[in-house]
């Protein structure tokens, strides 16, 4: 059947199939659910399905080791995957097996940055503390969703009409709920085995239960309680029928009958009652399973022989770009990754060029409102678009970029729920994510006041992480106010003058300044505020006092870096005078040149 497979998909050299072959060989062994899923993709995709599934299962083991810095083998692990990327080959024969497959149906491997990210995050987790929902939402998004989004994505550029984007719908966030859930339940022993408990926090409290209820393997009435409301959860969130309707019939049939699968394990749990909390892995029996599996299998082949594939992709991959010498997967900075459409940056006089480049990134909730899609949705998306705009400024060179994501004033009035999400964004996208590989020396600044103690930490140490960087610093303002920044300089100028380390009669722009969080960063050159709104809204007040300002209509997560580059292409036409006379051409300056006439 392999060797259908193969074939089906056009894979006949023998190191790529060796390659297919390993990976789909750690997927059965480690993965079996997820193996039998796999099965129900049409032949073709399956062999791309294990090399992605393989990587997902690789870099979770790779974190789950329990000697050394799981978080640094990950990092390691990824940063030689974005070489090979590059490359379009690899050494390794897992790595090998996803750089074909994703030149092959062209996917996007960042996609699943979010699940390594949440992966660091584990890694970092050292107490057996529950988490909020909001936390275990985004771990439960992360785990599944990319990996899910790759199968969709290789399915449409099989000519499937499948739309853009439908991962970011509230349905398929609780389908991925659903499958996190109950992997979490039928695991439950193991995990506690780890000390990791996975309700979420406020379920614990809500039932009464403890943490260390669970940990002492209690069944109590409350922890059944607890347990039964979960399944019950779980089996509703396995049940998208808005999912079924929307898809076409191949892939709908198959994700419905992957989550039958599921199902049976909800089953098997319930069935378990107490010993759930002390079998190591509660699975359906051997039967049932297979029973199951086969059933799906049926429905799944039956589905893609009656709504087959239209197109087999003929596209001839994109010539893998060759880099100038290999490098070790190490602290080494990656090069900047090109633009997907190929665009390269404009030539700027250097005379001409800002230094610095300060953003109000407006407009994402506007940006998924249009579309039907959450707020969330938009500044994910936006966040994305962050990142592609800093590869951007890595291209053209620009050696300061200021990049406002959340104000004083957003965090004090937005729903608690947004804020925590733009937070989120910002923990994988900025602090776990791909930037982490590039030349980019990440600096925060805003109020600590009101932001959790480990997103703080994790502040500091990625600018620890990145202090040695050179290409691009890049200053992240969350919980910022312009105000706010003004106050705390005012504030530490009072408190030395109070101690007598400055003479306070001798008060100059330069001391006040000194004296400001940002006060190090040099003048903003060009203010650039997307989102149509003509305001400064609090932003970099003291270094914005001469720079250029421009004003886009463009919503934030409509822009990529080529907005960028046009917005630093414009800042070369405008003359600066800093209050002087305009600056006059030799000629108008010539006092003996004849006097333009106005009659
Ligand atoms: C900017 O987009 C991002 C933040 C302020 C966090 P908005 O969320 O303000 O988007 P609009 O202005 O509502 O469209
Ligand atoms: C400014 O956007 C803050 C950020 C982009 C982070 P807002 O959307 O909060 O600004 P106002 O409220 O429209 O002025
Ligand atoms: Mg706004």
């Amino acid at each position: 059947m392999f060797a259908a497979d193969c074939a089906r998909a056009g894979i006949d050299d023998p190191e790529l199939k060796a390659a297919y072959a390993v990976c789909r060989d750690y997927v059965r062994s480690t993965r079996a659910d997820d193996f039998l899923a796999s099965l129900l993709m049409p032949s073709m995709l399956r062999p791309a399905c294990w090399a992605v599934l393989a990587a997902i299962s690789i870099t979770d083991d790779l974190v789950d080791i329990n000697e050394g810095n799981g978080s640094e083998r990950l990092r390691a692990w990824q940063d030689a995957l974005a070489i090979d990327l590059l490359r379009g080959t690899s050494k390794d024969p897992a790595r090998l097996a996803l750089v074909h497959a994703a030149r092959h149906w062209n996917l996007d491997m960042r996609k699943l940055d979010a699940t390594f990210a949440a992966y660091h995050l584990d890694a970092l987790r050292t107490a057996s503390i529950a988490a909020p929902w909001q936390e275990w939402r985004a771990r439960s998004r992360n785990s599944y969703l990319p990996f899910l989004e790759q199968c969709l994505a290789m399915m449409r550029h099989a000519g499937l009409d499948i739309p853009l984007h439908v991962t970011r719908l509230d349905a398929y966030q609780r389908l991925s709920d659903g499958l996190f859930l109950t992997d979490s339940l039928t695991d439950l022993a193991e995990d506690l085995d780890q000390g990791d408990v996975r309700f979420p926090a406020e379920e614990l409290g809500r039932f009464g239960v403890t943490e260390e209820d669970l940990l002492a393997r209690r069944w109590t009435p409350q922890v059944q309680a607890l347990i039964s409301s979960h399944l019950r959860q779980a089996r509703s969130w396995l049940d998208q029928p808005q999912i079924w309707g929307s898809l076409p019939p191949g892939p709908a049939l198959m994700l419905r009958t992957g989550c039958s699968l599921y199902l049976a394990r909800l089953r098997a749990a319930e069935k378990a009652g107490p010993t759930l909390l002390h079998r190591a892995v509660v699975r359906p029996s051997r039967v049932t399973r297979w029973r199951a599996a086969g059933q799906a299998r049926f429905l799944a082949a039956a589905a893609w022989r009656l709504f087959p594939l239209p197109a087999f992709p003929t596209t001839a991959p994109p010539a893998p770009v060759v880099l100038p010498a290999p490098r070790a997967a190490s602290s080494e900075p990656l090069p900047p990754r090109p633009h997907d459409s190929g665009a390269r940056p404009p030539q700027l006089r250097a005379e001409l060029m800002p230094r610095h480049v300060a953003i109000i990134m407006d407009g994402n909730g506007r940006w998924a409102t249009a579309r039907g899609l959450t707020r969330s949705d938009g500044h994910k998306t936006g966040g994305d678009m962050l990142v592609d705009v800093v590869h951007g400024a890595l291209e053209i060179g620009l050696p300061h970029l200021t990049v406002y994501v959340l104000s004083t004033e957003n965090l004090e009035k937005r729903p608690r729920e947004e804020v925590d999400y733009v937070l989120t964004c910002a923990r994988e996208q900025l602090l776990s994510g791909e930037l982490l590989r590039h030349d980019v020396r990440m600096r925060w600044a805003g109020a600590p006041e009101g932001l959790p103690g480990d997103f703080l930490d994790l502040m500091r140490s990625n600018e620890q992480a990145t202090k040695d960087r050179t290409g691009l610093s890049l200053t992240v303002c969350l919980n910022y106010g312009g105000r706010n920044e003004l106050t705390q300089g005012a504030d530490s100028l009072v408190s030395d003058a109070r101690t007598g380390q400055l003479d306070a009669t001798r008060v100059s722009e330069h001391l006040l300044r000194s004296h400001l969080p940002l006060g190090d960063l040099p003048d903003v050159d060009l203010l650039w505020r997307t989102g149509g709104e003509h305001r400064i809204s609090n932003f970099l007040p003291w270094h914005t006092a001469y720079a250029e300002i421009l004003f886009s209509d463009k919503l934030w997560p409509d822009v990529d870096r080529r907005d960028l580059w046009h917005a630093m292409t414009q800042y070369t036409h405008r003359a600066r005078r800093y209050g002087a006379v305009p600056d006059l051409q030799p000629a108008e300056l010539d006092h003996d040149a004849p006097i333009a006439s106005h009659s």
